[in-house]
């Protein structure tokens, strides 16, 4: 099998992960931050070693609000809702969002008639840059973006933006889905203010993890409520990081795999071009050359994602990640992807695309027996 959906999940894992996790179910049963006995300190131990991991490799300064989640889309709730919001007040946001960021939008759009602006993509930084400091308003409260879509693997100037919102005094959010693990990411350098990512895409962790870091004083209120160990007493939920921000018992062998993850990451770290963006400059190379195949997205530069979109001819997205499935036993992830706004952006909302993703540990060969699989689809498609 070839798996090429990593933007859905990576496979595989480094070895640690899975071994991080094993033996957190095997030996330590314990629950992180509810007594005092020495199982319970040693899982408290690897919860607060993952956030500070978390903070040092991701430029933030205080670990305590590297807060934990079920998952990157828990998290962007969180960070979304988590404001005292007015009427009317304004949002940007991009056409690229993930329905992880739009859907939250949409609520609150609903619900306290909050105004979104959704701003293009643009091979050229300064269009993207132009339409961010048009759009800007005397009531804008939040930028709340992808740093890339997760469709195209188009990156957005992420510094740029940062700058000009922490200018107009404008509060950042930054979806890292599909960047986080990918590209260099530094929360204070960036000024960037919450950074949301998942633990099993590009930063080849465990699924059912998610995090939010926050820098600096951000007033967030809570969505969820409930036990956080310490500060029972407390009928309201504590004003204490982390525990003001995760209720509930926590995923200890997730989070033991994530803090592995983030190891094994740091490790790798320092490689000049990722060894993925090299994969993946292969491979668009290789369907540029296939008849009747439609490329979606930037062209090739060095900071764009492990992903490629296309479609051939007019067929149906779908019909050709069955065939690349059944036929040639390849993984790749066809229709709108949890983002119809990129779709409709694109016009393929219809016809959806077929999108390739790869990781640090496809290789060259997968990448010329899928690049003859499409060959071979496309040929047959041109006969009808
Ligand atoms: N958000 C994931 C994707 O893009 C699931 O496929």
């Amino acid at each position: 099998m070839i798996y090429f959906d990593q933007a859905a999940s990576s496979f595989p894992k480094p070895p640690e992960v899975a071994e991080a996790m094993y033996k957190a179910v095997i030996q330590n049963p314990a629950n992180p931050g509810r007594g005092s006995h020495r199982l319970a300190r040693e899982a408290a131990g690897i919860i607060f070693q993952a956030r500070e991991k978390a903070a040092q490799l991701f430029g933030m300064t205080d670990p305590k609000k590297a807060v934990f989640f079920h998952n990157a889309t828990a998290a962007l709730n969180q960070a979304v809702k988590g404001f005292n919001w007015q009427e009317g007040e304004h949002i940007i946001a991009t056409n690229f969002e993930h329905n992880s960021i739009r859907r939250p939008l949409v609520y609150l759009e609903k619900k306290y008639k909050i105004d979104v602006t959704y701003i293009d993509w643009h091979e050229q930084d300064n269009k993207i840059i132009d339409q961010v400091e048009q759009a800007i308003k005397g009531n804008t409260r939040l930028i709340a973006m992808t740093h890339a879509s997760n469709v195209t693997g188009a990156v957005f100037p992420l510094k740029k933006i940062m700058e000009i919102a922490k200018q107009h005094g404008i509060t950042t959010l930054v979806d890292g889905s599909q960047t986080v693990g990918h590209m260099d990411i530094h929360m204070k350098d960036d000024q960037i203010d919450m950074l949301v990512f998942p633990g099993h895409k590009a930063l080849l962790g465990p699924q059912g993890t998610g995090m939010l870091l926050v820098e600096g004083d951000i007033p967030l209120i809570p969505i969820y409520h409930g036990g956080t160990g310490g500060y029972s007493k407390l009928i309201d939920q504590p004003e204490q990081w982390p525990e003001r921000m995760e209720s509930g018992t926590l995923n200890l062998p997730g989070i033991a795999g994530l803090l592995a993850a983030m190891e094994a990451f740091e490790k790798g770290k320092g490689r000049n071009v990722p060894r993925e963006t090299f994969l993946i400059n292969k491979l668009l190379k290789g369907l540029e050359t296939v008849p009747g195949v439609q490329i979606y997205g930037p062209d090739q530069n060095p900071n764009r994602l492990p992903i490629a979109a296309f479609n051939i001819l007019h067929a149906n997205s779908q019909e050709i990640a069955a065939i690349l499935d059944s036929h040639y036993d390849i993984a790749v992830r066809a229709g709108l992807h949890c983002s119809p706004l990129t779709h409709e952006t694109l016009n393929t909302a219809n016809q959806g695309m077929v999108r390739a993703s790869l990781s640090y540990y496809n290789t060259e060969e997968e990448v010329d027996i899928f690049l003859q699989a499409v060959r071979e689809i496309a040929e047959s498609y041109q006969e009808f």
